[in-house]
């Protein structure tokens, strides 16, 4: 099958490049490398530096080619810059996903993945499992610009019959266990790449936002879903996506709050992390867990990395080895 990624140097559609590369899928890459890393993307891969702002060099990628999907990933992601940008992040997620969709309607694409967010759950006082049945209460520009993309797809099935799936992740972690890609945000704002240079050194302490969350340690709960498992899903999901359009929520289904974050690294590493305590950070909720029990269910998805430890001692392994990221 033929694929194109969009957003393929990215952290999440690198690892979903190699996913279907090991596949045996052939994959062509859509890019503005502005945070993305060209040295992601295997060098024999077909790639295109066009932003999809730009309607037409995007339309010249789509004509060249028959495609058996899309996978699209190319975004803006982080939460708190987006509540500072709004219409920075509107334009670039939905504009960007609105040239994209209307053009694999133009050219009668059949199979589109949508690379969506649990942050179009918001809400900050959740504290049961989310499925897709949870209401849609998005507390960011980042996460409406999201579920606006869900619903341009809607339309699009609707009106062109565009299949659709959207995967909302929850909290995406950890590097390929080949090592050939890994994590490497500018500026880095996650926490297990910021735990693990603490850890190592490289950083200042790590400054833990808010100890007094009602949750038992008193800091916040998140679901961490392996990057490796992520690719996985969107294989899954190409093959099932037939009739119907659909939208799962992807995690391991277990929460892990930030301390024992801390204490996986520590275990891992065999390094002490320094960390200190630091003010609750805007708009985090205390506690976001997935129900995946649909995706499993409908397309025998599990995933492999199934432990904090687990999906640690690939992060660690990659960033060890990668002291400075890709292209440094
Ligand atoms: N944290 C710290 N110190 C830091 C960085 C993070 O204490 O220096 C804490 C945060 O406050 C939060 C937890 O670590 O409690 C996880 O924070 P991340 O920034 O790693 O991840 P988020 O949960 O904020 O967001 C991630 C993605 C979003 C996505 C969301 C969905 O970045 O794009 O998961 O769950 F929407």
């Amino acid at each position: 099958m033929r694929y194109l990624v969009t957003g393929g140097a990215g952290y999440i559609g690198s690892h979903v490049v190699l996913a279907l590369l090991d596949a045996g899928h052939e994959v062509v890459v859509i890019d503005n490398f502005i945070t993305g890393h060209r040295d992601a993307i295997p060098k024999d891969v077909e790639q295109h530096d066009v932003d999809l702002l730009d309607y037409h060099a995007t339309s010249n990628v789509l004509a060249k080619k028959r495609w058996d999907g899309v996978l699209h990933f190319a975004a803006l992601s982080l939460v708190g810059e987006s509540i500072e940008k709004p219409f920075h992040y509107l334009r670039n997620n939905y504009q960007a996903s609105l040239n994209l969709i209307q053009l694999c309607s133009k050219y009668a694409v059949e199979k589109f993945v949508f690379s969506s967010t649990a942050a179009l759950f918001g809400g900050p006082d959740r504290c049961e499992a989310i499925s897709e049945t949870a209401s849609i209460q998005p507390a960011s520009p980042y996460g409406e610009s999201k579920y606006m993309v869900e619903c341009i797809l809607r339309w699009a099935d609707k009106i062109y019959g565009l299949k659709s799936t959207c995967l909302r992740y929850f909290n995406a972690a950890g590097a390929d266990p080949f090592n050939r890609a890994g994590e490497d945000h500018s500026p880095e704002t996650h926490l297990i790449p910021l735990t693990i240079d603490a850890a190592l050194g490289r950083r200042p302490p790590l400054q833990l936002f808010g100890l007094d969350y009602p949750t038992p340690d008193g800091t916040c709960i998140r679901d961490y879903v392996h990057v490796t498992d992520i690719a996985e899903a969107h294989i899954r999901a190409l093959e099932c996506l037939n009739e119907k359009s659909t939208a799962f929520n992807l995690g391991n289904g277990r929460g892990y709050s930030n301390l024992e974050v801390i204490q996986s690294v520590e275990r891992v590493s065999g390094r002490r992390v320094p960390w200190e305590p630091a003010m609750r950070r805007l708009g985090d909720p205390a506690v976001l867990v997935a129900d995946s029990s649909r995706i499993k269910r409908e397309t025998g998805w599990s995933p492999r990395f199934d432990t904090l430890d687990k999906i640690v001692e690939t992060a660690f392994a990659w960033r060890a080895k990668h002291p400075y990221g890709y292209d440094k």
